[in-house]
């Protein structure tokens, strides 16, 4: 016997605090005008001092676990993506599983950057392939406004913090699920999207350093070129790609003569919230009652490092 992995179930969770470009306006010399048009960012959603990565995670897999109306001792794994982990150590999907109290579970975190949810979804769908895992619990979470310079107005307006979580189930049906995934790194463009800092580097965290042009061009380019190669093999209904600037999703679209409706898009209320960007979009039309039943979806990122990647999946 053997089996494909299924998304059973998503859940999300934004932060309370809602900081818009009027506010941001206020702070630093930049408009609304600005921000909008070059990037498609109305507002982010920004975490409170006393909540962590883990806690947003923990949020939006709870809505999740609920709607897959399964028990957290049913999961078998849990992969948390992030780049903004509670701790050094342990994994903020121990701390998760710890919350949860997911005590049958092995659990680890994914630093893939903006592509982490693509990479954990990846990696799951492998462990469910191989038979190892029945349930995994596969978490975007991030409280990437922690690691934003707010004196560098051409990073700290992209970002926005959240959460994403999807119940990943084995099934025998042979058409649902997850089809196909590809992924991929180049690691002589880890200068384009880095932190000033790391535990091994000066013992801080850092804040996000970036050469905006060289990532847009580098992600228009990638991203169309793997949904092409997608595209010629399987049906795409819907396109949902990483959400960091709307002029790399509308390029996406004109490039492979798709219409708005095809394009999953929720940048304009979440701005750019890295591992979190994917999962969270994919419940929000959820949750707002789109219908994606026997539909292909195709997921698609790009993140720092250089990495990317491409999911197929017919829900
Ligand atoms: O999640 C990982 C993947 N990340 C991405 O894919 C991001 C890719 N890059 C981008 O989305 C875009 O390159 C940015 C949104 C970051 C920047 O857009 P751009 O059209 O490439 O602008 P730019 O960096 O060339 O800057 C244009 C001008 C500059 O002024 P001068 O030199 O022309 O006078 C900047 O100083 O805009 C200025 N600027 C701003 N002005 C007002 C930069 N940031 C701001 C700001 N408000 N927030």
């Amino acid at each position: 016997m053997s089996y494909n992995s299924y998304i059973r179930s998503t859940g999300s969770y934004l932060p309370n605090k809602c900081l818009t470009n009027d506010d941001l306006s206020k702070m630093m010399e930049t408009s609304d005008e600005w921000i909008f048009k070059r990037t498609g960012i109305k507002e982010r959603h920004i975490a409170d001092k006393s909540e962590m990565t883990s806690d947003l995670a923990f949020n939006a897999a709870k809505v999740a676990l609920s709607r897959a109306n399964i028990s957290a001792e049913e999961i078998d794994l849990i992969i948390c993506a992030t780049v903004t982990p509670d701790l050094t150590f342990p994994s903020t999907a121990t701390i998760v599983q710890q919350k949860l109290n997911a005590n049958k579970a092995f659990a680890f975190d994914m630093s893939a950057a903006c592509s982490g949810f693509v990479y954990a979804l990846a990696t799951a769908d492998n462990f469910i392939k191989n038979e190892q895992v029945k349930n995994a619990l596969v978490i975007g979470a991030e409280v990437f406004s922690r690691i934003l310079d707010w004196n560098d107005r051409s990073t700290c307006v992209l970002f926005g913090d959240g959460a994403g979580a999807v119940v990943l189930s084995r099934t025998e049906n042979k058409e649902k699920g997850i089809i196909k995934t590809e992924l991929g790194s180049d690691g002589s463009m880890v200068n384009i999207l880095k932190t000033s800092g790391g535990t091994g580097l000066n013992q801080i965290s850092g804040y996000v350093e970036m050469d905006g042009r060289a990532v847009f061009k580098f992600a228009t380019s990638k991203m169309l070129e793997i949904t092409k190669r997608f595209m010629e093999e399987y049906k795409i209904d819907y396109v949902l790609p990483h959400q960091a600037n709307i002029r790399i999703i509308d390029y996406l679209m004109n490039n492979l003569q798709m219409t708005e409706e095809q394009f999953i898009v929720t940048i304009k209320h979440h701005a750019n919230t890295s591992a979190a960007s994917i999962p969270l979009a994919l419940d929000t039309y959820i949750s707002n009652g789109h219908n994606f039943e026997n539909k292909n979806i195709f997921l698609t990122s790009i993140g720092a490092g250089i990495t990317w990647g491409g999911i197929l999946i017919s829900m």
